[in-house]
C-alpha cells in the first residue's frame, strides 16, 4: 500500500478588489505546477459562478463565500494539495477562524491603496460604485478588515509581480524548512 500524502497548505490571499489576488495566486499557481506539486486555485469569481452562485456581498453572504471556500480547502488540502484560495474575504474574524481550522494555512495580504486600486480599476466596478451603482462595494461603500499579522503582506503598488512571487516562493521554503 502506498503511504498516505502528506498534508497539503492553503494559501489564502485577501485584499481589495483589483489588489493583485488572482494575478499572484496564478502566477504561484503555475510556479508551483511548473515544479511538480499537485497545486489548485479557488478563486472568488470563479467560486461565485459556481459553488456560490446566488450569493451576494452581504456580510452573512460574504461569509458562507468564504467558509464554503475555506471546505473545499481543507478537503484538498487533506490530499496533499496545496491550495491557493483568492476572495477579498474581508472581515478579519471569519478569515481568522477558518484559517485556524485549516492545517498549515497562510494569510498573504495583497495591498494596494484605494487610489490605486481604483485607478486601475481593472473590471470598471469602482468607477460604477463610486457613483452609486454598485452598493456595497467592498473599500468604497463595505468595510474591509486588513489582516493584523498575515505572514506576508505584499504592497502591489511597490513591487512588481516577479517580486512578489519571489516573496512567496521564500515563504513556502521557510515554511516547509520549519514543518519538515
Ligand atoms: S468576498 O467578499 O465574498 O470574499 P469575492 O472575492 O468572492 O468576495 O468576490 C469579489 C468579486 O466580486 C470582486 O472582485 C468583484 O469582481 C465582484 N463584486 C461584485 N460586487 C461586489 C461588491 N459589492 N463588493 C466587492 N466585490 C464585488
Amino acid at each position: 500500500m502506498s503511504a498516505a500524502p502528506p498534508q497539503g497548505r492553503v494559501i489564502w490571499f485577501t485584499g481589495l478588489s483589483g489588489a493583485g489576488k488572482s494575478t499572484l495566486a496564478g502566477a504561484l499557481y503555475a510556479e508551483l505546477q511548473r515544479r511538480g506539486e499537485r497545486v489548485e486555485l479557488l478563486d472568488g469569481d470563479a467560486v461565485r459562478e459556481n459553488l456560490s452562485r446566488g450569493l451576494g456581498f452581504s456580510r452573512e453572504d460574504r461569509d458562507t463565500n468564504v467558509r464554503r471556500i475555506a471546505f473545499v480547502a481543507g478537503l484538498l488540502a487533506r490530499h496533499g494539495v496545496t491550495v491557493l484560495v483568492s476572495a477579498i474575504s474581508p472581515y478579519r474574524g471569519t478569515r481568522d477562524a477558518v484559517l485556524a481550522e485549516l492545517p498549515s494555512s497562510l494569510e498573504v495580504f495583497v495591498d494596494a491603496p484605494l487610489d490605486v486600486v481604483t485607478q486601475r480599476d481593472v473590471k470598471g466596478l469602482y468607477l460604477r460604485a463610486l457613483a452609486g451603482e454598485i452598493e456595497h462595494f467592498t473599500g468604497v461603500s463595505d468595510p474591509y478588515e486588513a489582516p493584523i499579522r498575515p505572514a506576508l503582506h505584499l504592497r502591489t503598488d511597490l513591487r512588481s509581480v516577479d517580486a512578489c512571487l519571489t516573496e512567496l516562493l521564500t515563504l513556502l521554503e521557510v515554511r516547509d524548512v520549519a514543518h519538515a
